[in-house]
């Protein structure tokens, strides 16, 4: 046990402050999962691994703690509790989740479960998400809330939800969405509560800014908001108006933009209800930030505020414009889905190889590295000096003139004076040049553009075995940040600097960018390769991860667990579901398998009438090709 170096570790992935209470090192160098929040209730994710792999499935897996989607949707109502209590606010509290956050039956499974203790609603963007929420029975009240544009069977939806006893609110876009409502109101026995989406001035912050205020895609402008107004008072369906509704984007970093947000629709709110409507919830969207890099900032990967101060700000200035305008307080509904989901679930994969640090080959068996060769080229055996005799002193002019025979040996390969085992001895020798120079530039107390330039180049480059389009899609598309860290060895050193590349046939399949307190970094320090399989996590993915992932190369949903502790502190996987299999994939893509495998055996059978196999390799092979069908598309752990 080394505990100074795991309290580095902890440091070094920062851990304590994105962890949010739920992960942490423990004393055996393993990173642990609090689910519950509780320091003595903890799972080790390297033993969840290995029950996995007792059930015969490998990496890539996402592990779920679905006591974290519980601990999370408490801390939102509590908050609101408190918030509400301290303030004598006169409105309550009501949420709900938005299904795009994560649409996999097993996430909105656990949110509905515990979502049942506080009267935790769904909200809808489509018809697909309306129909899959509506097989959910909900605490009595849960509010159902349909946003996003409607066409007539959307619309028709909402009144078969409301015959069905839910509490559905269609937030309309649109004053033609309200037509067809009104529309239907002849048709059925009562009608849904009626919402208005309102464009707020008021911009988001992050990387989402630019999708709120003025410019924004969604929401009436205050001429729609009172043409809608008279639109519902016109058809006798004033009593119908129950929400007002905004939202200025997902990752808010600031609070005082969200201050700024609800001081506007507040206000909007108060003259609405002046002019005789009585709208009685303000829902003020999704939007709380997730701190990503645990800065606790408003950078873009952070957030500058909790979810305490998120609600107080809330209930203070909602209470204090309601107050100024004479209206009553108003249920407030929050859409939190990233704050609600992201933590809660972990994708674990192996490393399959490390390319770039000498720990593949011992090149120095395979080649005569250290001996001076009076037959080689002078170049050579000028790389082998530099490689003996670079000191702390004369590092960068070393480094220099090795970047010269380097090139000088290069040309010449290329002209054909060099043999493969000269250009062999020539890469070994530079990059041992390259690291001896990047060791000896460490000790500078600014070390130079290049050699910070060098370190990005010479960095090992780790090769995990999963997709980062399927399982950290936002990662390659909009450059979010997620912590990335080993599972294990955190009682030892990490002296390697990585980089990790996935096993997609695309460029764009690596990870370059790393969280860090102060900044980003370049480079994520990882442990030399050894005997034991090494596992890492990509954690906070459990918000729009699984939702907006791609299939690239045809690599699909990973293997998932879920894991529940009790209050004794044990822990156990209740529920295990394998990912996508070579063959769904394809038919996924409207291959035909069973043409597919006719194509197999015509084409055995041509080479068995060939005379190049038998009928007994021909079967064996057929067997083969019929297991690989069914395989995990990812790399065996063999
Ligand atoms: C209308 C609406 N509500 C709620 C959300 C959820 O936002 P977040 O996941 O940032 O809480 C979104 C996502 O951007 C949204 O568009």
């Amino acid at each position: 046990m080394n505990i100074r170096q795991i309290q580095e570790a902890r440091e070094l992935y920062g851990i304590e402050g994105w962890g949010n209470g739920y992960f942490g090192i423990n004393d055996q160098g393993h990173v642990v999962a609090n689910p519950t929040g509780e320091e003595h209730i903890s799972v080790s994710l390297p033993e969840v691994i290995e029950e996995v792999r007792k059930k015969g499935l490998t990496a890539p897996i996402i592990i779920r703690f679905p006591q974290i989607i519980e601990g999370q949707l408490q801390r939102m109502h509590s908050s609101f509790k408190t918030a509400i209590s301290d303030n004598a606010f006169k409105g309550r509290h009501m949420g709900v989740f938005p299904f795009k956050v994560n649409q996999r039956r097993e996430f909105i499974d656990a949110i509905v479960e515990s979502g049942r203790k506080v009267a935790y609603g769904l909200e809808v963007g489509s018809k697909t998400e309306f129909i899959a929420a509506l097989g959910y029975k909900l605490q009595d009240d849960a509010l159902f809330v349909c946003n996003g544009f409607k066409d007539a069977e959307f619309i028709e939806l909402g009144f078969i939800a409301k015959a069905m006893g839910k509490n559905v609110v269609m937030v309309v876009e649109g004053p033609d969405e309200l037509e067809m409502i009104i529309a239907r109101t002849a048709h059925y026995k009562e009608c849904p509560d009626i919402g208005l989406r309102v464009r707020l001035y008021s911009k988001g912050s992050g990387k989402w800014e630019k999708s709120s205020g003025e410019q924004s895609k969604f929401g009436l402008t205050t001429t729609e908001v009172i043409h809608s107004l008279q639109i519902l008072e016109r058809a006798n369906l004033k009593e119908k108006l129950a929400m007002l509704h905004f939202h200025i984007g997902s990752q808010i970093t600031e609070i005082k933009r969200f201050k700024g947000a609800l001081k506007e629709a507040a206000r909007v709110y108060a003259k609405v209800i002046k002019t005789g409507f009585q709208p009685c919830y303000l829902n003020i969207g999704g939007g709380v930030g997730v701190d990503y890099d645990g800065s606790k900032t408003s950078f873009e990967s952070s957030a500058n505020y909790t979810l305490q101060e998120f609600a107080n700000d809330a209930v203070y200035v909602l209470m204090g414009v309601c107050d100024n305008e004479g209206v009553p307080h108003p249920t407030i509904v929050t859409e939190s889905g990233r704050v609600i989901a992201a933590y809660h679930s972990v994708v674990v994969t192996n490393i399959r190889e490390v390319q770039g640090a000498d720990v593949n080959i011992d090149a120095d068996t395979i080649l005569d590295l250290e001996h001076v060769d009076p037959s080689a080229h002078k170049a050579l055996n000028e790389l082998r000096y530099i490689v003996n005799n670079m000191t702390r002193k004369n590092y960068v002019e070393y480094y220099h003139d090795s970047i010269v025979y380097q090139e000088e040996l290069f040309t010449l390969f290329n002209l054909g004076y060099l043999q493969l085992k000269d250009r062999a001895v020539a890469e070994e020798l530079y990059y041992r040049i390259c690291r001896k120079a990047l060791y000896f530039s460490g000790f500078e107390r600014h070390p130079s553009e290049e050699f910070e330039g060098l370190q990005k180049v010479m960095v090992s480059k780790y090769l995990a075995n999963f997709s980062i389009f399927q399982s950290i899609p936002d990662s390659w598309s909009i450059n979010q940040l997620f912590p990335v860290m080993p599972l294990s060895r955190h009682d030892e050193k990490p002296n390697l600097k990585a980089t990790i590349v996935d096993i997609t046939c695309d460029s764009d399949g690596c990870l370059t960018t790393f969280i860090d307190r102060s900044d980003t970094k370049t480079v994520l320090e990882l442990h030399p390769p050894s005997d034991s399989p090494y596992y890492i996590g990509f954690f906070l993915v459990g918000a729009y991860q699984e939702s907006l992932a791609n299939e690239h190369n045809l690599f699909g949903a990973i293997h998932e667990v879920e894991v529940h502790t009790s209050p004794d502190g044990e822990w156990e996987i209740t529920k295990t579901t394998e990912g996508d299999l070579i063959d769904e994939l394809l038919i996924s893509r409207n291959y035909d398998m069973e043409k597919i495998t006719t194509a197999y055996g015509d084409q055995l059978d041509e080479a068995v009438a060939a005379g190049r196999l038998t009928q007994e390799v021909r079967k064996q092979l057929y067997d083969k090709l019929i297991v690989c069908t069914k395989g995990y598309p990812y790399l065996s752990e063999e």
